[in-house]
Order: structure tokens, then sequence, then C-alpha cells
């Protein structure tokens, strides 16, 4: 296995728990702290349209808080944009969001139209010196657009790598990412995966030569509930 792989804790579902009673607490800032101070390298949030669990006071604090810490994912809207140029955190990841979907359900999907906003978003990002990841899926065509339209990094969609209904179906889903990171290291980019990861699944994506970050949400934040944040984080920062 290669080493010193990095990994992001998305803490989304720490303001999940927060919102489902409207208190102030359980508060991301101390999951952030909790997360940094056990493993993490970065910590990641996705800010939605609804912010039916992180919202903007909550990134406007964990960027005051964690500065070069916080990788952001947010979709194309200008309102997103708005919020990522005013809080500045360290990386962005523009993500597509659906409406009525329970979590991300896919890569980015290009379109003339798409790819217009996509440069636009990017460009306004880069004046802030804000890095970019374009979250895809694992395919050529996808790892070509994203350099094209000047991303830093790709993370690479493991969905179908994690719903993989068999052996063999998973060692192709495992192909596509190999070869997806092999492209997107030559045409420059830092290769991150997320999705669906969890404590069983991940040494197989952590293993494809290139790879820099995991980044992993739902599997870790539900582990702490039962084994405490501390161990949930250390446990698989020890598996990468
Ligand atoms: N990466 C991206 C772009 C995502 O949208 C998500 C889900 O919010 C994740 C990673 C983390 O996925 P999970 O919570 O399944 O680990």
């Amino acid at each position: 296995m290669q080493m010193s792989l990095k990994l992001g804790v998305n803490i989304d579902h720490i303001a999940t728990l927060r919102q489902a009673r409207r208190e102030p607490f359980p508060d991301p800032v101390d999951a952030a702290a909790v997360c940094l101070a056990t493993g993490a390298d970065y910590i990641v949030v996705h800010l939605r349209k609804d912010q039916r669990h992180i919202n903007e006071k909550d990134v406007a604090l964990l960027c005051k808080t964690f500065p070069g810490k916080i990788h952001l994912e947010c979709s194309y809207t200008p309102e997103l944009e708005k919020a990522a140029l005013k809080y500045k955190p360290f990386s962005v990841c523009i993500v597509p969001e659906e409406p009525g979907e329970v979590t991300t359900t896919g890569g980015l999907k290009f379109s003339p139209k798409v790819n217009k906003r996509l440069l636009e978003m990017i460009e306004n990002l880069h004046k802030k010196h804000i890095l970019v990841s374009l979250f895809i899926s694992p395919d050529a065509a996808s790892v070509r657009t994203a350099a094209k339209l000047g991303a830093d990094i790709v993370e690479l969609c493991t969905r179908d790598y994690s719903e993989a209904a068999s052996a063999k179906q998973a060692r192709k889903c495992l192909q596509d990412l190999a070869l997806s990171t092999l492209l997107a290291k030559e045409l420059g980019l830092e290769v991150h995966a997320g999705h669906g990861l969890d404590y069983h699944n991940v040494l197989a994506v952590a293993d494809i030569g290139g790879m820099a970050c995991m980044n992993i949400g739902f599997a870790i934040i539900t582990r702490s509930l039962f084994a405490g944040l501390p161990t949930a984080v250390n446990e698989m920062k020890g598996l990468l």
C-alpha cells in the first residue's frame, strides 16, 4: 500500500443530528476540532441549497476557526458560489445537486451550458486563491473535461464501487477508478475519491497508486455513535 493518503472527514451528519432537535449542539466546530486532533487531515462540509444540515453560519465559523483545513462541497448555483467566495475555504469541491436527493447521486453531468457555468465559477474561486475540485464519474471523458475547465483536483465518485452487486462488478469499478487516476495524474490533477466508502471497502481504493485523499463521512460519523469520534476517525486514518 502507498503511504500517507490524506483523510477528509465529512461532518455533515453532526449537523443533521443538531437539526433533528434544532438545538445548538452537537456543534460542527467541536466535531471538527476532535476530528483534526485524532487523524483527519482536513474537514469536509456540504452546503446544500436548503441548508438542511450544514448552514452558512457553520461554514463561516469553520473557515474562521480552522483556516486552511476546510474543504467545502457545493453545487454551482450563484448563491452557493457567493457563499464560497465569502467564507474562503481552503478548497471547494463542485458537486451536482438534484432536487429531492438524499445524498449526492453521482458525478457532474457535463454539457456546454454546465461547462460554461463551471468555467466561470472555477475562475472566480481561483481569483480568491481557493483550490477547485470537481466531483466526477471515474471515466476518461470526465477527467479530460475537468482538466480542460481548469480544475486543480478531481474527486472520483466511488458510489458505483461501494454499491457493486458482485465481486466482478467491484473489480470493474476499481479498474475504472485506477485508469481515471492514472489519466488525471498525467493531466496534472490531484486525485481524491469519495462516496460510500467505509472501513471495509476503502482499502482497495486506497491501494490505487496516485490517489491523494479519501473523503469519508457517513461511515465515520455512524461508527462514532458506538466507538466515539476520536476512535472512529483514528481507525479510518489507520487504514490509509
Ligand atoms: N464526496 C462527495 C463529493 C460527497 O457528496 C459525499 C457525500 O456527501 C462524500 C464524499 C461522502 O460520502 P459518504 O458520506 O458516503 O462517506
